[in-house]
């Protein structure tokens, strides 16, 4: 096996290795792109949003190592991770008489990469798939552990599989076209890693959130690495969340019932989660684990990001009724992710009544009418 490239994070599975490639410039370097599978045919998957930026530059990149390159463009959003989208890629290569050696290139967001995953898990049962993220939320968190999925209208990425890509590359300099918006949502990835696993990393976005909201290169770089190494200890020790890997889903539990509840895309993905952290720390609070102290820290964190802290107005039975198609839960308990103590994290059920209180708290009132918690990260 080729050693790792100097400066990449390595995710080790009990079946496989890859590499996480984290630098600017990586498209231009063909040592990018060297010792992946070698097919005669390449599918770049992307969406025409990413692709008018990016899907010549990656194109011309790849083409030495394939006969063919084309692409197949699904419609951007999260509306659109959908069965409908999944069948545009393999309608795609069915069509171009694609064989199981092809190499899947999801080139986008965590929107693309996890379709694009999910297909190359499916398509003639698995064909190899490298992950080109160009959000910071796919940087840090869904190009990495093999998690692919699309959504169901009754519950957030609840059909998909596990599957690993062959490496990860993280060009940093496609972040420069990213809107803020998009950038804020990354950041609350970034945050989460800091309460579940590494507060001296917490301090450090502390110190360093308008340096990475300006995109300070240094910055976002070693956001993008510590995240990712903190993210592949993780998969490396439970890559099909049988125990550890659940605590990467801090917030994801109030996050995953405000965007089902709202429609896919409405809040984004990573606004989602920055308000459900919040609400998330409240609970670990009200559960007496840690201090007042810390919920306000991490409001104060969340909001410093751009990122929502008040949820929307949903009626609480509908809340609950939306946590319990989550993942976590087992046989219809909700199970939550909460901080046993700053840096820690641990899954729990808790009371309805406790969860209640901590959704009144924290979100809009249900009569304040429509419009109110609207995805706009106020
Ligand atoms: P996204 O994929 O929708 O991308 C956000 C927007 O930015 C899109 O409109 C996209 O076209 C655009 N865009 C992408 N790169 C750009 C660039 N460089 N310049 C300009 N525009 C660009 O959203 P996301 O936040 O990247 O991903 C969210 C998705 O990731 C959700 O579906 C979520 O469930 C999933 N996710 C998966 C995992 C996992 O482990 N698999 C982890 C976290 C999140
Ligand atoms: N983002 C959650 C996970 O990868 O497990």
């Amino acid at each position: 096996m080729n050693a790792a490239p100097a400066g990449a994070v390595t995710v080790t599975t009990p079946d496989t290795r890859y590499d996480i490639l984290i630098e600017s410039g990586l498209f231009g370097h063909a040592s990018t792109w060297q010792g992946l599978p070698a097919a005669s045919q390449a599918v770049i998957v992307s969406n025409p949003t990413v692709d008018a930026l990016y899907g010549n530059a990656l194109a011309t990149a790849i083409a030495p190592q394939h006969r063919q390159v084309s692409r197949v463009l699904l419609p951007d959003g999260e509306a659109y991770k959908t069965w409908a989208s999944l069948n545009l890629i393999f309608d795609h290569l069915l069509a171009h008489g694609c064989d199981r050696k092809t190499v899947l290139y999801a080139l986008g967001g965590g929107v693309v990469g996890d379709m694009a995953g999910f297909a190359a898990a499916t398509y003639m049962r698995g064909v190899p798939f490298v992950q080109v993220p160009t959000t910071l939320l796919a940087q840090v968190d869904s190009s990495v552990g093999g998690k692919t999925a699309i959504n169901h209208p009754l519950g957030k990425n609840m059909i998909g599989a596990f599957y690993q890509p062959a490496r990860v590359v993280c060009d940093l300099d496609t972040l420069s076209t990213l809107p803020a918006r998009e950038l804020a949502a990354g950041l609350a990835e970034v945050i989460k890693y800091g309460p579940i696993a590494d507060m001296a990393f917490f301090d450090w976005i502390e110190s360093n959130i308008d340096a990475l909201l300006a995109r300070d290169r240094a910055a976002l770089a070693h956001a993008v690495r510590r995240s990712c190494e903190i993210k592949a200890a993780v998969v490396g020790e439970d890559e099909r969340e049988s125990g550890l890997r659940a605590i990467l889903n801090f917030g994801h539990t109030f996050g995953h019932a405000i965007e089902a509840g709202q429609g896919y895309g409405a809040w984004l993905h990573g606004e989602a989660v920055g308000c459900g952290m919040v609400m998330a720390a409240a609970l670990s609070a009200e559960l007496g684990l840690v201090p007042a102290a810390f919920v306000g820290r991490m409001t104060r964190l969340v909001q410093r990001a751009g990122l929502p802290v008040q949820a929307p107005a949903m009626p609480g039975d509908r809340w609950l009724e939306l946590m319990r198609v989550d993942k976590k839960a087992e046989a219809g308990n909700i199970r939550f992710i909460v901080i046993e103590t700053p840096g820690r994290a641990a899954l729990r059920s808790a009371p309805d009544e406790t969860v209640l209180r901590v959704i009144r708290r924290h979100s809009a009132p249900l009569c304040a009418g429509p419009g109110v918690g609207s995805g706009a990260a106020t």
